[in-house]
Parts: C-alpha cells; structure tokens; sequence
C-alpha cells in the first residue's frame, strides 16, 4: 500500500470541536457505511445483468422495470466499479473484494487506445488509476501512459482544449455543433498530470493546463457557474457560445456540471500550485453551498435553476416534459470528495466551511434518505441521483459514480481524520 502523508488541517479544525470526541462519531459513520458497502457490493457482484439489453459487464443504474443495466466498457462510466471496489477493499482491508477490484480493472485494458470521445479519463483514472494507487505495478503505470496519450489526440491546439464530443446537436433545433467541450472534462485531466509525472514529459501536463486555462476563460461565468458545453469554431478556435445538454437550459447551472468544475479546478491547483485555478474552485464551490436553493441537507436539485423564472429549455429537451424537481446525489458525492481536498488548501473559516459542507453531505448521503437498505436498489449504495433529464434518461436511480464519489469522499475523510492526505 502507498505510504500517505501526513497532514495538519485537520487536526486544526477538529481542535476546536472537542477532537477526539468528533473523531470517534465521524471514523464510526464513515467504519459503518464502508462496512454496508462492502456487503452491498458483494451481493451487487452475484447481479448477473439483466433484461434483454444486459450484455454490459459493469453495474451502471437501474432501469424504470427495476432491472439492473450494466454498461459495456465503453460506456463513460465503466471505471468507477472498479473503482469503488478499491476504494472499499482498501480501506477494509478485504482481499477478495480487491480481487473482484483488480478483474473488473483488467477488463478495462483494451480502452487505453480509445479516442473516440474524452471520457478515457475518468474510465482509465478511475480503474486503473486507483489500483495504482493501491497497488502500484509498472504495467499500471505503461496502460495509464497509453490512455493519457490516447486523450492527447483529442487536444485542438488553436483553441487550447480537448474536444469532448464529435459533434451534439442543440436543443434549439437541428443545428448540430461539430467542436463541443464540456465542463465534465475537468475531470480526465488528472490522468494527463499523472502522466507527466512518471514520464517526465511535460507535454501531458501542458495540454492539460491549457485545458484549464481555457474552460476556466470560456466555460466559467461570472458567477462562477459554469456552462455545460461551450461550442468552438474549429477553423478559428474560438469558442462559439455556450448551451446545455444536460442541464435545464443554456444559462442554468447544472449541478453535476459544478460538481466537476469544483473537482476539476481543485484537482488542478494540487498539481500546479496555480493560484488561479484555486481562486476558480473556491468560487465553484461558494457558489454551491451558498445557493439559495441548496436544500438544507445540501445535497442539490439536478440544477440550480430548474423550474425558475428567466430559465426556458430548449424546445426539444424533455426538461420542458418535467413537472417534478429531482435532486441528484451524484452531483452532491463528488461536491464532497472535492470539498474535503479543497478544505486542506485553504485556511480558517474558509477552510473549515468546506470541511463541514463535505460532512454534511456525507451524512445525508448516509441517512436513509439517500443510502438504500441492504439487498435492495439494484445493490446500489446511494438512491436518489438524475442521469440525463433533457435526454429523458436515468431520473431518480442509482447511479455507479454517486456511489463511487460518496466511497472515495468517505475514504478521504476518513485520511483527513488521521491527519493524513493521499497527494
Ligand atoms: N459525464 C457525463 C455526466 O456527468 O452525466
């Protein structure tokens, strides 16, 4: 296992809670629900897929008929399984779950050559990156090298940034975008600086940085919302306008979107120390947990504006079909886990609104409101999160990155508790 270093922060804020009184009720919340987890996911992976779609290998959601879905491995969401179970064999210390972790990691392997859209960040990272984490071997490292390299290709220097997808068609008609990029690719560029790292080519880590430098430019409004896609022009580079896919409407902040805007931009800061793209995730993160509209267990509606006025869908997305407003625990899971490493890269009051922001999103998530009994929700951990409302998909299910975020959220409170921090 790697050797964790040690860290004071928390030690600091705790200080003034009457410490190891705190610490005791916060290890046993987060003991309890690793624990339910482990159970949870060993009966999740006696789950053979079902329906007559069920040929994918790795647990995605549930579908309206209460069935399982599983995603092929090209799915976007392929790594977080894998990842999760090493976040709970880890911190359990429990052999065969990491054996499940390292097969459903290996399933992975043939991914590190796509590049057909950006997500091999979050499938290799997740994945593979977590075994090397847990586990480092050298052929880790040369399929993690592969997939950075493989995301590389998808890197439009006149514009700065990565393209996220090969074209979307708006919601205002037919006019289909040929150059868009998402907020949501935040997310692959911790792959591109861990390929830096342990390469000693500097190219990864500059194409993520303009990445960065760029979505922080065109992507992030004033308010420190952000859009979900910005369009670019791909003869110029200049970024067109910016619209949705899957939040309410263009000028809505989608709340996922923010989740990874907060983890993205904090991410960045640890690795390069840019006082700026910690300014951004600050900002990203204030405008979360200081909405007006955050209900009080912060755990946010799917955006911040659905349903409001000055906020209109595009007149082909279901949101417009949409009466009912629906939070999403996916968004809220990965707020925390960002919260949390945010939290160690700031002082004070502003330091310990994070770190409280993070533990009562966890202990919401870990209520019965939103963490399911065993045995039920498809043997998800978390219910209540909302995939895709403009594409009518996966409204109110689980989903395997809420449950991935809330575990990796937990495992790293549970370091700041000891004092100590992964990076
Ligand atoms: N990356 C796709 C999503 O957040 O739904």
């Amino acid at each position: 296992m790697k050797k964790k270093k040690t860290i004071l922060t928390i030690a600091l804020s705790f200080c003034a809670l009457g410490f190891s009184q705190a610490q005791d009720v916060e290890k046993t919340f987060i003991r309890e629900n690793m624990e339910f987890a482990a159970r949870q996911y060993e009966l999740m992976l006696k789950t053979p897929a079902q329906g007559k779609e069920g040929k994918g290998v790795m647990p995605h959601s549930l579908r309206k008929d209460g069935t399982v879905s599983k995603g092929s491995i090209y799915l976007w969401t392929a790594g977080f399984f894998p990842g999760s179970l090493w976040y709970i064999s880890e911190y359990l210390d429990n052999k065969p779950l990491q054996d499940s972790a390292l097969v459903y990691t290996k399933k992975m392997e043939p991914m590190k050559t796509f590049t057909d859209n950006h997500d091999i960040g979050f499938m290799m990272y997740c994945s593979y990156g977590n075994a090397n984490r847990f586990e480092p071997k050298p052929e880790y490292k040369d399929i993690l090298v592969e997939s950075a390299r493989s995301l590389c290709t998808r890197f439009r220097p006149k514009a700065g940034v990565i393209q996220s997808w090969n074209g979307f068609r708006s919601w205002h008609g037919d006019k289909v975008y040929d150059f868009p990029v998402i907020i949501d690719n935040m997310m692959n560029l911790e792959l591109l600086f861990y390929a830096s790292k342990v390469t000693g080519d500097d190219s990864f880590r500059k194409v993520a940085i303009s990445h960065a430098e760029n979505t922080m430019k065109n992507q992030v409004r004033d308010d420190y919302s952000c859009f979900h896609i910005v369009y670019y022009d791909k003869e110029t580079g200049k970024p067109i306008k910016g619209e949705t896919s899957q939040g309410y409407s263009d000028n809505s902040a989608w709340s996922r979107g923010q989740a990874w805007g907060i983890y993205g931009f904090t991410m960045c800061y640890r690795e390069t120390k840019d006082p700026r793209f910690l300014k951004t995730a600050e900002k990203m993160a204030d405008f979360y947990l200081d909405h007006p509209n955050l209900p009080s267990d912060k755990v946010a509606w799917w955006d911040f504006n659905a349903h409001q006025p000055g906020y209109t869908p595009g007149v082909r997305s279901n949101a417009n079909n949409v009466v009912t407003n629906y939070r999403d625990a996916s968004a809220a899971a990965c707020t925390a886990s960002a919260l949390l490493e945010l939290s160690t890269y700031v002082k004070g009051s502003q330091s310990a609104k994070y770190l409280e922001g993070a533990k009562t999103i966890l202990h919401s998530l870990g209520s019965k409101k939103y963490r399911a009994e065993l045995g039920k929700n498809g043997n998800f951990i978390l219910m209540h999160s909302t995939g895709a409302i403009p594409q009518n998909s996966e409204i109110d299910v689980p989903l395997t990155y809420a449950d991935y975020y809330f575990l990796e959220a937990l495992y790293r409170y549970d370091l700041l508790l000891n004092g100590q921090s992964l990076f």
